[in-house]
């Protein structure tokens, strides 16, 4: 039974399957008594590991063995990521230094997937000036990796699969995990908070979450299996359930997984300041296999860039949430994600940010210059503020941090 509009049909996995075996025939009759290889490389955020470990497992399926060495690879798949404009830079970089194999080995497949083949724009700069790419595929293709490499070695066109959608759930694809004794756990996908700077909405599609009981089931068979760490994944993992009929909140899946015996910890990214409750801190409080680890991304410790950034807290909530966590749970280890140069910030306002971090005590943080996203809110924003000015702030924070870490 499809319990949600989310989930992809049954028939429509099976006709995958069926797919797998026929290029599993092609690959076979290709390459003879050798196993061709495959070379999958992950830009990006675990969300990207996670979805990359199902593309190995189908690739596996189909005939393949891993390859760490890009050169003897038989198939390229960058799957990439569109955060940050460095991110697609390093991306173009890449793929413009593959024309070289492609000349040597002709019959090099090289296909692009992820966050940045689901913007028009991207896809349509690989098709004008990277001919050489064979196929393209979207976030939400990934499950359809059989019948787009089918169509790559049947029709020997490049292949592009980027249709617009809300987003889909593709249950029981394959995952080749290589994550050491980490297993990465996505419990939902997509997300609707559209922060003003933010990509993901655009690419990730709508929020959706998986049903409890399988994520709860795979997570049982992850910590048999050995592995001693599970991380939770998801955009906003605190708005777990919510497209779910009768789903149940986060704070709830992890009171469940916190039930199943063994030897492991659990960890989740990420959280949402205005979604993250008293009630889960409570739960983690009282959990035995909590990891401590409270990743809480603030972005800014101004009141006025979070309202621009449509992030719906404010720096109080934000430390009032900090300081129960650190009441209920005195060892934890708190880090965040913070935005320096957000347009329209001042130097004043980001003084805030500083003092919120000087105040807080991070683990460790992520700090990013503010980037521009094509197609986001912020991008009309008026942006005055130089990249050098930016970068000075960039440094300031990062000294500030450095401190902080030392006094640990
Ligand atoms: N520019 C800079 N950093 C960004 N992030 C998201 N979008 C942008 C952007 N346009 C950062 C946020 C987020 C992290 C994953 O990446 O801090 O939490
Ligand atoms: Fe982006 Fe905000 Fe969603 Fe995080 S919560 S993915 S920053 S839109």
């Amino acid at each position: 039974m499809q319990k949600n509009k989310f989930f992809v049909p049954e028939t429509e996995l099976a006709e995958q399957n069926e797919y797998k075996k026929k290029v599993k025939n092609i690959v076979k009759s290709r390459f003879q008594q050798e196993t061709p290889k495959a070379f999958v490389h992950t830009y990006g955020c675990q969300g990207n590991v996670a979805d990359s470990e199902h593309i190995k497992g189908q690739l596996i399926e189909m005939g393949y063995s891993m390859t760490e060495e890009l050169q003897s690879a038989d198939i390229i798949i960058y799957n990439t990521c569109a955060i940050r404009e460095h991110a697609e830079d390093r991306v173009f970089g890449n793929v413009g230094a593959l024309k070289t194999l492609k000349k040597k080995n002709p019959n090099l497949v090289i296909g692009l997937c992820g966050c940045m083949m689901q913007q028009d724009h991207i896809a349509e700069k690989i098709k004008n000036s990277y001919p050489y790419v064979n196929l393209v595929f979207g976030t939400h293709a990934l499950h359809k990796l059989p019948e787009l490499l089918f169509k790559v070695f049947k029709t020997k066109k490049r292949v592009f699969s980027i249709e617009e959608c809300d987003g889909v759930i593709a249950e029981g694809m394959p995952n080749e995990r290589d994550s050491g004794e980490n297993a990465w756990l996505p419990i939902m996908y997509g997300c609707d908070n559209f922060c003003s700077y933010c990509v993901v909405p655009y690419v990730r599609g709508r929020e959706r979450s998986r049903e409890a009981d399988v994520v709860l089931k795979e997570a049982e068979a992850l910590i048999k299996e050995g592995y001693k760490k599970i991380t939770l994944l998801g955009q906003n993992v605190n708005s777990y359930g919510k497209s779910l009929e009768n789903g149940i909140n986060f704070s709830e899946l992890v009171r469940r997984l916190d039930k199943i015996e063994g030897d492991y910890t659990f960890d989740f990214m990420t959280s949402h300041p205005k979604d993250c409750t008293k009630e889960l801190i409570d739960v983690l409080a009282s959990s035995e296999h909590f990891c401590g680890h409270l990743h809480l991304p603030v972005q800014s410790g101004n009141n006025r860039v979070l309202k621009e950034m449509n992030r719906k807290y404010t720096r109080e909530h934000y430390l009032d949430l900090v300081n129960y966590a650190k009441e209920k749970i005195p060892q934890v280890d708190i880090t965040t994600d913070i935005i320096v140069g957000f347009p329209g910030e001042t130097y004043e306002e980001f003084l805030d940010t500083v003092s919120l971090v000087k105040e807080v005590k991070y683990g460790s943080m992520f700090t990013f210059i503010y980037s521009k996203r094509k197609g986001t809110k912020a991008a009309d924003f008026p942006d005055e503020i130089t990249k050098e000015e930016k970068t000075k702030w960039f440094m300031e924070l990062l000294k500030v941090q450095e401190e902080i870490t030392k006094e640990q």
